[in-house]
């Protein structure tokens, strides 16, 4: 069968790695893909179309020959990719653009947490800076800090953590007057601050059942200790200790199985990938945000733990049966590390050459994963704010976090930039 993957970050390229991997692919087009899709050969090659070409993927997707279509991002799943080429009768692994926004409407998704009684923040809705500001000027002080939220799609950065009622108003201003977050926040979730451990469960749906991958713990902010502006993602390891199993049950109890539940009373089944966001405090998770597709870094980490075939998976949470496909994972740990163009998240340059000396270990352990490269005239050179995402394996994930430093240290290119703490955390 052949496979399409849309997308163009790192996840994608984990995605057609795992994917290309299957025996019982042929092959594998990644639409726009990257420089490391475009140098992995083989099965795999790039397609010049964009995530949100919808029509134009569609086209293509019929002259290929696509048995199957994988999204990575959650663009084209808010603009209904989804319905779209299920319309078209062709298999495709993700939620309709209705069951999309538990990621593309934070308002939809904190109403539905509070129909179904999913353990999540305490929050209001608020259309107008007048009424939020009532409502923060309210507050005693002993309920900040509060957390300010555009409810639309902004890149995971339209999160605003305010410690106290004078940060909240100027969050405020700079949101309905200065617009920071476009029209994303013609709606603000105004929630109350979760205190504890953050780390994210991943499941696969085919509409009624799910399987589970190991957990993950990401980075978000650019500067080591968790400091600095927040960034798409720094690196990320797994499985989180924080998950125990116990956590995992309760995560699935009063978390996953009433999502799904609802989501297929509402009519719109879940399929593709739930990423669940969690606050963990004294062993109680709570959601922090859901997402409709995996994460990425959190991709890097996961699927090359994912010891069965990942292609026949996504090709039951389509055409159902995902209980009875076999899904396994590694014994032993994954880490990655995310090595950014120097300045991101702020401006950065692009078009600098990288060079990466020869492996010791093998690609088995460590996989390069590109992100913001390309090629040109034969030359790789970065194209984006994060650049790479290293991963590598093994039995703990201080020899994970050893071998990907290493790794990290045989790639040059000017100004290149990534946290030395990743996993501190959790040694
Ligand atoms: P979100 O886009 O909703 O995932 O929020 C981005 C980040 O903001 C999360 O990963 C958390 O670190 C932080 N955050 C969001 N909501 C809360 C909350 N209610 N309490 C504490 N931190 C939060
Ligand atoms: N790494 C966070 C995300 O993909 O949303």
């Amino acid at each position: 069968m052949n496979v399409l993957i849309i997308g163009s970050g790192a996840r994608e390229h984990a995605f057609a790695r795992a994917i290309a991997a299957s025996g019982r692919v042929e092959r594998v087009f990644v639409a726009p893909g990257n420089g490391g899709t475009a140098l992995m050969g083989g099965k795999v090659c790039n397609v010049p179309l964009k995530a949100v070409q919808l029509q134009e993927l569609l086209a293509f997707a019929r002259e290929s020959g696509i048995g199957l279509t994988v999204v990575g991002p959650e663009q084209p799943l808010e603009l209904g990719l989804v319905d779209l080429f299920r319309k078209a009768d062709m298999k495709v692994v993700g939620p309709v653009q209705a069951a999309a926004r538990l990621e593309s409407s934070k308002v939809f998704s904190k109403e539905f947490m509070h129909r179904y009684g999913i353990p999540t923040a305490g929050y209001r809705v608020f259309c107008s800076k007048e009424s939020a500001e009532a409502h923060i000027g309210s507050l005693g002080e002993e309920r900040f800090p509060q957390v300010i939220k555009a409810s639309g799609l902004c890149a995971g950065k339209g999160v605003i953590v305010a410690a106290d009622r004078n940060e909240a108003l100027l969050a405020l201003g700079e949101i309905f007057d200065d617009r920071i977050f476009g029209s994303a926040a013609d709606e603000v979730v105004i929630e109350e601050f979760l205190r504890g451990q953050e780390a994210s469960v991943f499941a696969l749906c085919d509409g009624r059942g799910y399987r589970l991958f190991l957990s993950a713990q990401d980075h978000k902010r650019i500067g080591e200790g968790d400091t600095g502006k927040n960034t798409g993602g720094m690196g990320a390891y797994a499985p989180a200790p924080v998950v125990t199993s116990e956590v995992m049950r309760k995560v699935e109890e009063r978390i996953i199985r009433p999502t799904l539940q609802g989501m297929a009373e509402e009519g719109y089944p879940y399929t593709g990938f739930l990423y669940v966001g969690l606050m963990i405090d004294g062993g109680e998770p709570s959601v922090v945000e859901f997402n409709a597709r995996l994460g990425d870094p959190e991709t890097q980490v996961v699927l090359p733990l994912l010891k069965s075939d990942l292609f026949d998976a996504l090709l039951a949470s389509v055409e159902g049966g995902l209980d009875a496909v076999p899904f396994e994972m590694h014994p032993g740990s994954a880490a990655t590390v995310v090595l950014a163009s120097g300045g991101y998240p702020d401006a950065f340059e692009t078009g600098r050459t990288i060079t990466i000396d020869p492996a010791e270990e093998s690609p088995d352990e460590v996989m390069i994963f590109h992100a913001g490269t390309a090629l040109r005239d034969g030359r790789l050179v970065t194209s984006g704010g994060r650049v790479l995402s290293v991963t590598a394996l093994g039995s703990t994930l201080q020899e994970c976090l050893q071998k990907a430093y290493r790794a990290v240290d045989r790639i040059h290119f000017e100004g290149a930039y990534c946290r030395r703490d990743i996993g501190a955390k959790a040694l």
